[in-house]
């Protein structure tokens, strides 16, 4: 697509992310080797976004997420398109739908798998036909996960001949907040599954975000409260779980099954020893399902969006997104019994400081790296971008991915 006049349009730039992109795109890529550009619905806060970092010659581009016009005008000009433009369920179609039949490559932030899921069901057939390169969940979920299994899938193959036929992600350390945008997203999704009881049953579905033709079949391991003897510690469920195991379960049936079609995969925090590790499990647990709850029953997700959660545009600042950090710990193990442990570890919060990095770098990859034999489709981080994405991430995102000796 050299002949498009960018490579990356950074759609959203105005979010509380989206901000924190366009500040990382103008400091990596200020050398012009990628040509990029920003746009969102409001030109002047785009304009007071781009004085605020100092763009120059960065164009400003205008285009609401419901006029597929303007958004066929921004898919004219690029490669790619990076949206931060969330709730996605609400404000991502149209800009999903025009990439796919216009063969523009797609990325984005998404944790929603029940709209990850309608778009792949609605616009996979074009975009196989046009070529576009769809990838969602590039951000803390789903890039670490992904991108981690397939790490240590790839050494497992080198070091035993075979992929581990179990994964157990430990979340071991993590510090960083939620934003606006994220709160939203969450309660988007609290309120269609409140409503659904199809989409209650599809969320519980590990395999829901595969193609339908998928071979698993295997019950999928469930994280309790418990002490954890691989990880030495007390865990509890993990937030991000459920869009990171689906993802995750998707690049193995994209990859032919390449992890095995009894792969097991779950995820946990671990929250420490004795017991205040207990303690700590039970709070996180009982935290997360006490806010599930308040955000299905009206006036009490009222009482929290006005008073207790950060609205749109707001997140953690930017002193708490550099003292952020997350350290995760993947325990693997074949159908002989050999193991091997591999760590993903970020440099800033995993939310923001850090997702900023891995979306911008997942759309400077599927502009520069990806090679034009890849087929158009709905993809994930770990079956396209793979190893190149890793190499970017250690280079230039302040990741790393290391296997324990
Ligand atoms: N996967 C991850 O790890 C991860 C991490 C962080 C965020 N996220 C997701 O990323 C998204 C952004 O989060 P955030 O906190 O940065 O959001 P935010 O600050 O609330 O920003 C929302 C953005 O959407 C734009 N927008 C809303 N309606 C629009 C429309 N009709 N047309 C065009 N633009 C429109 C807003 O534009 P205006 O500024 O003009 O209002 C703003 O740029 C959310 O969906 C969040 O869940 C995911």
């Amino acid at each position: 697509m050299a002949d498009k006049k960018f490579d990356i349009i950074v759609y959203g730039a105005t979010s509380f992310v989206g901000q924190i992109i366009t500040r990382y795109m103008h400091a990596q890529f200020a050398d012009g080797s990628i040509r990029w550009a920003i746009a969102g619905r409001s030109h002047s806060k785009l304009q007071n976004v781009s004085d605020a970092i100092g763009l120059s010659g960065v164009e400003i581009i205008v285009a609401d997420a419901a006029d597929e016009d303007a958004l066929r005008k921004i898919c004219a000009q690029t490669s790619v398109v990076m949206s931060t433009v969330g709730p996605y369920a609400l404000y991502g179609d149209i800009l999903v739908k025009v990439c796919a039949t216009t063969g523009t490559h797609y990325c984005d932030l998404t944790g929603e798998p029940q709209w990850i899921r309608k778009m792949q069901l609605r616009h996979e057939a074009d975009a196989i036909k046009s070529g576009a390169r769809i990838v969602h969940c590039c951000g803390f979920d789903s890039i670490p996960s992904d991108l981690g299994v397939h790490f240590l899938q790839r050494n497992a193959l080198e070091q035993f001949g075979q992929t581990c036929a179990r994964i157990d992600m430990r979340v071991v350390s993590m510090k960083g907040g939620a934003s606006g945008g994220t709160i939203a997203s969450m309660i988007n999704m609290v309120k269609e599954a409140v409503s659904d009881a199809d989409l209650r049953r599809e969320l519980q579905d590990p395999y829901s975000l595969c193609p339908q033709n998928h071979q698993f079949s295997v019950t999928q391991p469930e994280v309790k409260i418990a002490y954890d003897t691989v990880a030495g510690g007390w865990i509890a469920p993990f937030i991000m779980a459920g869009i990171n195991t689906r993802v995750v379960h998707r690049s193995n049936a994209l990859s032919h099954n390449s992890y095995g079609v009894d792969f097991k995969y779950e995820e946990a925090v671990v929250t420490g020893q004795g017991s205040s590790g207990k303690r700590k499990a039970k709070a996180a647990h009982w935290g997360v399902n006490a806010l599930m709850l308040g955000l299905a029953v009206p006036p009490i997700r009222w009482l929290l969006e006005t008073f207790v959660l950060p609205k749109p545009g707001e997140g953690p600042s930017e002193k708490a997104q550099h003292e952020g950090m997350f350290d995760i710990v993947f325990f693997g193990s074949t159908a002989r019994g050999e193991t091997i442990q591999c760590r993903v570890t970020g440099d800033r919060d995993p939310g923001y400081g850090s997702t900023a990095k891995m979306l911008s770098q997942a759309a400077a990859c599927l502009a520069k790296d990806v090679p034009d034999s890849v087929p158009g489709g709905f993809w994930t981080p770990a079956t396209i971008l793979g190893d190149m994405l890793i190499a970017r991430l250690q280079a230039h995102a302040g990741l790393r991915f290391e296997k324990h000796a």
